[in-house]
């Protein structure tokens, strides 16, 4: 692995871990015993078990207790058999360290109560408090004690944490909530060339030492989520997102862990996405995985990408729609088997199983 960029080798030498993980291998391009698969949003209001848990505690109070937080990560990966489990927590936690308090609102999803819109605003913004996202390491922590053993077919579970990316975190924070058109956001972002730049860095200096956090804590993998990067041309992307993301993404390997850069919407910006050197590219479900491949390029793993909503579909459907994902990977190394986006409310969680046994059925190399 002379050629291997530094983080690779530092990863390979320090986690004994990795070299058992099938996940974690295919998100470095080795070769693994079959495809591996996790799902985005696993743990979420589809399934009886968090909804249980959800009769009793809001969103926030589970992110916030690491004993619940981590059941209902366990819960999730167990039921359904993934490869890898994903720490239960929010994009948006880390808008209380930073002074931007949130809610989330049945049915609205999240809300911040005094949007960031100007440049005072953004100078507010404290980057000295991560130390209170800790709650999420603990979480963990709990979870990787709980996986620490291989499991019956010898494999290591793989951990991931996460983080939003700088641009759609700023979306949340300037838009105060879901958007459609990001016209405040974009706003920002032409026509104040000291706030954007400013905002860009704050984030990435307080999403660098979140990350540290649960790498230390024993995440194998960082997600960094763009989900609604979409809304972006290529030029305003490469100008105004790309270099702050690069720095996030190279900062985040250089804790030592491989890094998937996922976002929505982004067939024409994967190209550019792939220059943040990412590991893995997540590629949402409107992309055919190949054509998404060759954009990335060989050099780059991929994870996805199955549409969530054929969840809702017939057996015969849904299964031919899962071979046509892994016919497209053609089992080349380094593909890790995801939806396009994530696992939507209502979705009947037998399909979810039966998707999961259907990628073991088709990519095992025996
Ligand atoms: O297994 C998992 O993936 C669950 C962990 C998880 C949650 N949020 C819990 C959650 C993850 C990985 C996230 C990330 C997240 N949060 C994203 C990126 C993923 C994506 O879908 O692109 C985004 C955009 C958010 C912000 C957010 N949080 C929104 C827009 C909403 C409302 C969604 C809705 O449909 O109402 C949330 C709430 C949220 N976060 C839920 C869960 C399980 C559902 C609400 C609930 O349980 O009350």
């Amino acid at each position: 692995m002379s050629n291997a960029p530094a983080h690779h080798i530092a990863f390979e030498q320090s986690a004994g871990i990795a070299a058992g993980s099938r996940f974690v291998r295919a998100c470095l391009r080795q070769p693994v015993d079959r495809t591996p698969v996790w799902l985005l949003r696993q743990a979420g209001r589809y399934m009886p078990e968090y909804m249980a848990v959800r009769k009793h505690h809001s969103l926030l109070d589970i992110c916030r207790t690491p004993e619940i937080a981590a059941e209902v990560t366990i819960t999730a990966a167990e039921r359904l058999g993934v490869d890898a489990a994903i720490i239960f927590a929010d994009l948006l936690l880390p808008f209380t360290p930073m002074g931007l308090e949130f809610e989330f609102l049945a049915g609205e999803g999240p809300v911040v109560h005094r949007p960031v819109r100007t440049a005072e605003q953004v100078r507010a913004l404290r980057t000295d408090r991560v130390d209170e996202l800790s709650y999420v390491a603990q979480a963990i922590e709990k979870v990787a004690r709980h996986f620490s053993a291989p499991r019956v077919d010898g494999d290591q579970l793989g951990i991931i944490g996460f983080c939003g990316a700088p641009f759609t975190l700023a979306s949340y924070m300037i838009e105060g909530g879901s958007s459609r058109n990001y016209v405040e956001t974009k706003k920002m972002m032409y026509g104040d060339g000291a706030a954007w730049p400013l905002l860009m860095e704050k984030l990435v200096t307080v999403l660098v030492g979140y990350a540290a956090q649960q790498v230390e804590a024993g995440a194998d993998v960082i997600q960094i989520f763009d989900s609604w990067v979409g809304a972006l041309c290529v030029a305003d992307y490469r100008r105004y997102v790309l270099p702050a993301t690069a720095e996030l993404v190279q900062r985040v390997q250089g804790l030592g862990v491989p890094v998937i850069y996922f976002g929505v919407d982004t067939a024409s910006l994967l190209p550019s996405m792939a220059e943040t050197r990412a590991d893995v590219i997540g590629l949402d479900w409107r992309v055919p995985l190949d054509e998404g491949w060759k954009a990335v390029g060989r050099g780059c793993a991929v994870q996805g990408n199955l549409d969530p909503i054929t969840l809702f579909a017939p057996d015969d459907v849904l299964r031919e729609r899962v071979r046509e994902v892994m016919t497209a990977a053609a089992g080349q190394p380094g593909h890790i088997f995801n939806l396009g986006h994530g696992i939507v409310p209502d979705t009947p969680v037998e399909s979810v199983i039966k998707v999961v046994e259907w990628v073991k059925e088709f990519s095992r190399h025996e």
